[in-house]
């Protein structure tokens, strides 16, 4: 099982540290939100933002887009250091083509769903991807409750991959704390994102301990 801090919620004027202090908290992966104010009604920033953390830690970059025709873009993200890039499904007519790209680019593919959109929409790419994020909220910002009808989408994908014997893993971003977190992991998930949360307390070390205790 693993947590990954979402950045999203962090103080972006202390980002070095802020980064730190969830590797030094037990985190394993972090998740960095990327939005461009089309695909989603919400601003962050681009792949500058993943060679400027790069540095500062060893643990994988967990890149999510939030933008309109990500092919544009892996390229950049891949060279920015980017360990996982994930796409979204609604985002791009060529999905097939993107996901191929990533790879291309040395970089584990991801696929992401909004809650709108069926399992069976993403069938056809189930085979070639690395990861797939279930969306537990409408992306675009922090801060939002759980969606519960989610959580059927999880057991249909844990399914699936012990019929086809796919390699994907299964991640979920959005209203995470232990209570949602525990439904997720006994649904199929593993890789819990977090950002209000964690960064949201005083003590974001403690929150990553109980996420932790939640799904192990
Ligand atoms: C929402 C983002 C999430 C967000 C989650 O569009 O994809 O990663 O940071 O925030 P919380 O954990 O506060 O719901
Ligand atoms: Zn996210």
């Amino acid at each position: 099982m693993k947590i990954a801090p979402s950045i999203l919620s962090a103080d972006f004027a202390r980002l070095k540290e802020q980064v730190s202090l969830v590797e030094q908290g037990g985190a394993d992966w972090i998740h960095i939100d990327v939005m461009d104010g089309h695909f989603v009604p919400n601003l962050t920033f681009g792949y500058n933002v993943v060679e400027a953390i790069r540095p500062h830690t060893s643990l994988p970059l967990d890149c999510h887009l939030m933008i309109e025709n990500p092919e544009n873009f892996i390229e950049d993200f891949a060279k920015a250091g980017a360990d996982y890039i994930s796409i979204h499904f609604e985002s791009t007519n060529h999905i097939h083509g993107a996901l191929q790209l990533i790879r291309k680019n040395g970089v584990k593919a991801g696929i992401v769903i909004n809650p709108g959109t069926s399992i069976e929409m993403i069938k056809p790419v189930l085979h070639m991807v690395d990861l797939v994020l279930v969306m537990t909220v409408n992306p675009g910002f922090g801060g939002q409750s759980f969606l519960n009808e989610t959580v059927a989408k999880i057991s249909e994908l844990y399914q699936l991959i012990q019929k086809h014997h796919y390699e994907y893993i299964i991640e979920v971003d959005g209203g995470i704390v232990p209570e949602t977190a525990k439904i997720c992991k006994e649904a199929g998930a593993e890789v819990f994102v977090a950002g209000s949360y964690i960064y949201g307390s005083e003590n974001p070390h403690e929150q990553i301990t109980n996420l932790k205790h939640a799904v192990n």
